[in-house]
């Protein structure tokens, strides 16, 4: 057992320990890395002003010649978190007395004022360069979408991510990618690890009996995904949990499994992985996940953080609801020394306002759903007040399955005829709803009228409230009419 986390600063061993381990990753860089390039603004993963670029030794295929950096936020994690990882950040990226392509863009396209933004997005557009050797406008926005400046208006920095160009000699992975510091970090990672400080321990085991163990044990252990949920309440001044238990070294939770007809991915894949899987898998999935925070959010969070978090308004969950969603669980070994398991349908995870349906000292291993089928025509949308990064109003997820045989209608044309339909909301009541008595009622041919009651079922089934996101009544108008349009464009053909 290690009593520190291992990490490797811009190419430095550290081992770190008691205090400091439990402390935000971007407060240690700056109060005891002495590395104040990274910067603190909003202190609740908005603004990317903290970005760091990570790789982690846990997830690396062995035939992977060099890590795989990707941009996080700093200020939302917790330095025992990034053990075994490999951490560049905006002090890692000069060359000697050169800088690098992403500052040296950055300067030259004038995209710096107050400056305070600047190494957040250096190093975001460090991170598009270590993937894309010259970014087009979409890519170059997409890594940008998780920064914010409150000078420059943007457009010398956009200039900046168009006009730079990724150069062999400053690739942060050929630079960072040293054999013995990885194999350093693979090693070190093969042990379990407990850090502990005035009365609270963050325990990261390296098997599934040790965590379910540790956890039935310590009743109220907080379970680590990439903790952005604790990251930020944490910095809004609630204490840590004393008892907090990091999956991240547990190997079998970082596996994604398909089949012909179901996908199952293990606690510890992040959003960004899910969404590629999603991408021949579930496509309505992937692109709905473009909406789903920044890149360095996805790049860390994951999927059954989503889940287990269990807001009525987590993007994840409508579309799990209809997609045959079921989370895989585990708890303390029985009598035969076992680790036991089960698995629990999304459509039952749910028992009230961000309650579970698990047990005491019982953690999620995996959530496994249906494959897409290409009879499906599948829709997942979300009412916000600006298009990205914005937390839902209303989400819904609609699928219907259309017969092949259309019906001939007195016109000539052709009407669809469902055979089987799914609907799901988030935002419209305690807990994310599946509605089978709607999906009943549109079985059968496809009309307007039959949409309209559909439409009329859902707002009258529906018991929203009111916040700051919307009153109870316009999420029910929002609800009702966000079906209307899908039906209506499936009509349409
Ligand atoms: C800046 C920002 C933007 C965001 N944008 C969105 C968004 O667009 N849409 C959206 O839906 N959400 C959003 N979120 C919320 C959050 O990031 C997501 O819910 C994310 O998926 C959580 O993943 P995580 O790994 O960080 O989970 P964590 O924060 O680690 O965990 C979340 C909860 O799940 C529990 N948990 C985690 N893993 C397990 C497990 N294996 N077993 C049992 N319990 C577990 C934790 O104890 C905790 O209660 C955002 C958050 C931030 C900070
Ligand atoms: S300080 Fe704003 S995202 Fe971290
Ligand atoms: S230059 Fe001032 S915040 Fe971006």
């Amino acid at each position: 057992m290690r009593d520190f986390a291992l990490i490797h600063l811009n190419g430095v061993r550290r081992e770190i320990r008691g205090r400091e381990a439990l402390m935000m990753l971007a407060e240690w860089l700056r109060k005891e890395a002495g590395l104040s390039g990274t910067k603190i603004v909003c202190a609740e993963g908005d603004c990317g002003a903290c970005t760091v670029l990570r790789a982690s030794c846990r997830a690396r295929s062995h035939s992977d010649q060099y890590l795989n950096f990707e941009a996080m936020n700093s200020c939302i994690a917790t330095v025992a978190q990034m053990d075994g990882t490999h951490i560049v950040t905006v002090e890692g990226m000069q060359c000697g007395d050169h800088l690098s392509p992403a500052q040296e863009a950055m300067r030259k396209c004038h995209a710096s004022q107050c400056g305070y933004c600047t190494p957040g997005f250096v190093m975001a557009i460090s991170a598009m360069l270590e993937r894309h050797d010259q970014a087009d406008a979409r890519t170059a926005s997409n890594y940008l979408t998780g920064n914010l400046c409150r000078c420059t208006g943007y457009a010398p920095i956009v200039e900046a991510a168009l006009t730079v160009r990724a150069t062999e000699k400053h690739s942060v992975a050929r630079r960072y990618s040293d054999p013995h510091l990885i194999s350093e970090s693979v090693s070190s990672t093969k042990l379990s690890m407990l850090v502990e400080y005035d009365g609270t321990k963050l325990f990261a085991p390296v098997s599934l009996r040790e965590a379910v163990t540790f956890s039935a044990a310590h009743p109220g252990t907080r379970v680590l995904g990439a903790a952005t949920d604790l990251g930020v309440q944490v910095n809004k001044g609630k204490p840590l949990p004393t008892s907090l238990l990091s999956l991240h070294l547990i190997p079998e939770l970082y596996e994604t499994k398909l089949t012909r007809s179901r996908v199952t991915f293990g606690s510890r894949v992040t959003l960004a992985e899910v969404r590629r899987v999603s991408q021949d898998v579930a496509p309505e999935f992937a692109r709905f996940l473009n909406l789903f925070a920044s890149p360095q959010i996805k790049n860390v969070a994951t999927l059954v953080g989503n889940i287990a978090n269990g807001s009525p308004i987590g993007d994840t969950l409508p579309f799990l609801l209809i997609a045959g969603g079921e989370v895989h669980v585990a708890s303390r070994p029985g009598a035969k020394g076992v680790v036991r398991k089960r698995k629990i349908p999304m459509t039952e995870l749910y028992v009230g306002y961000k309650k579970l349906a698990l047990e005491i000292g019982e953690i999620i291993t995996h959530i496994s759903f249906d494959r897409t089928s290409a009879k499906e025509v599948m829709s997942l949308c979300k009412v916000t007040q600006r298009k990205d990064l914005d937390i839902s109003a209303v989400s819904g997820a609609f699928s219907l399955t259309l017969k092949s045989i259309l019906k001939a209608s007195r016109n000539g044309k052709t009407t669809p005829y469902v055979v089987c339909a799914r609907i799901a909301y988030g935002g419209v009541a305690a807990t994310p709803l599946r509605m089978p008595e709607v999906e009943l009622a549109l079985q059968g041919e496809l009309t307007t009228e039959r949409i309209e009651s559909a439409a009329h079922l859902i707002a009258r089934s529906i018991k929203p409230i009111s916040d700051v996101r919307g009153s109870a009544s316009y999420r029910r108008v929002a609800a009702a009419n966000l079906f209307r349009r899908f039906g209506n464009e499936v009509l349409r053909g």
